[in-house]
């Protein structure tokens, strides 16, 4: 596996590669790898015969005051755990590599990122976007690989590439959970011993709807309902939203039909998490995916 830091060194070597022939998959990430990060990687490389596996602590989709500076890097460690899984390139370009000072450039997917996530991190998806697009044209890769952890930002990046005809297929992987619900993020490191036993509170609020919706509830307001009570029954949880969505375009429904997402973030003492649950409903069937 090559680490690699430049922009113009990563591009040579995946332009390299598919003239080889190679099927090259990219993992875009910011780093501080967990498992489910890695079963990223693992679809990459059981699918493509080249990886890419990007690790940068994107300035730009964090808002003032948010954790950019306190957010972790772990590249030794990262570095030791993708390895062993067949990756080819470590592309870990610094700062002024990706945004170099005349840089002034940027994309929005508007509508779907004005909401939930958008709205409370007013400028996360422009910069997501952004820097998405700046790896795609880089690697040029058949295939890129996100998890469904981050259902808004999957659902944008996959726009993104529709709208601009990127070439890149967008791959959306299941989410990776600890053994009691709880969905791996960087973030988990910031919470202490109280908080992470409270931070289950997410997973549980989810496994609700998961059971009204399987016991025949259709309704979206009881749902929306159960999952904020479970919430505020948390004493160290704040909601920020809960809401359910049609999963194509993120606005709230009134009743499940078709493909929907049941969304909730939340803080956990100043730590804030997100977590949803996929509903898929056909012919009055469902299939709850958490
Ligand atoms: P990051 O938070 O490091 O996540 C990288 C990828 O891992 C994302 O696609 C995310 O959805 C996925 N992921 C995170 N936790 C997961 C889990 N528990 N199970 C499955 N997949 C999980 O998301 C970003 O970085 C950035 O916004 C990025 C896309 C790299 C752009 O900077």
């Amino acid at each position: 596996m090559e680490l690699v830091h430049t922009v113009e060194w990563m591009r040579q070597a995946a332009r390299q590669a598919r003239e080889e022939g190679a099927i090259v998959g990219l993992v875009p990430t910011m780093g501080a790898l967990h498992a489910g990060h890695l079963s990223l990687v693992r679809a990459a490389c059981a699918a493509c015969s080249n990886v890419v596996v990007s690790i940068f602590v994107n300035p730009t989709q964090f808002a003032p005051g948010e954790d950019y500076s306190r957010y972790p890097r772990t590249l030794d460690a990262d570095r030791a755990a993708v390895a062993p899984l067949g990756v080819h390139y470590l592309f870990a370009p610094p700062v002024e590599e990706m945004y170099p000072p005349s840089f002034s450039t940027s994309v929005v997917v508007e509508g779907l990122s004005e909401r939930f996530e958008g709205r409370s991190r007013p400028g996360h998806f422009r910069g997501v976007a952004t820097v998405v697009l700046k790896l795609l044209e880089i690697v040029h890769p058949s295939a890129a690989y996100f998890g469904r952890k981050d259902a808004q930002q999957a659902r944008i990046i996959r726009q993104m590439a529709s709208d601009l005809a990127l070439g890149s297929e967008i791959v959306v992987c299941p989410i990776v959970r600890e053994p009691d619900g709880l969905a791996l993020s960087s973030r988990n490191s910031y919470l202490d011993g109280r908080e992470r036993a409270a931070a289950t509170v997410l997973h549980r609020a989810l496994a609700t709807v998961r059971e009204r919706v399987e016991g025949g509830e259709r309704r979206a307001a009881p749902l929306v309902e159960e999952m904020r009570r479970k919430l505020a029954g948390e004493p160290l949880a704040a909601i920020d939203y809960a809401e359910i969505v049609n999963g194509d375009t993120f606005e709230p429904v009134t009743t499940v039909r078709g493909s929907c997402l049941a969304v909730l973030a939340a803080f956990i003492g100043s730590t804030r998490l997100l977590d949803n649950l996929s509903i898929e409903e056909c012919n009055g069937r469902v299939t709850c995916t958490l």
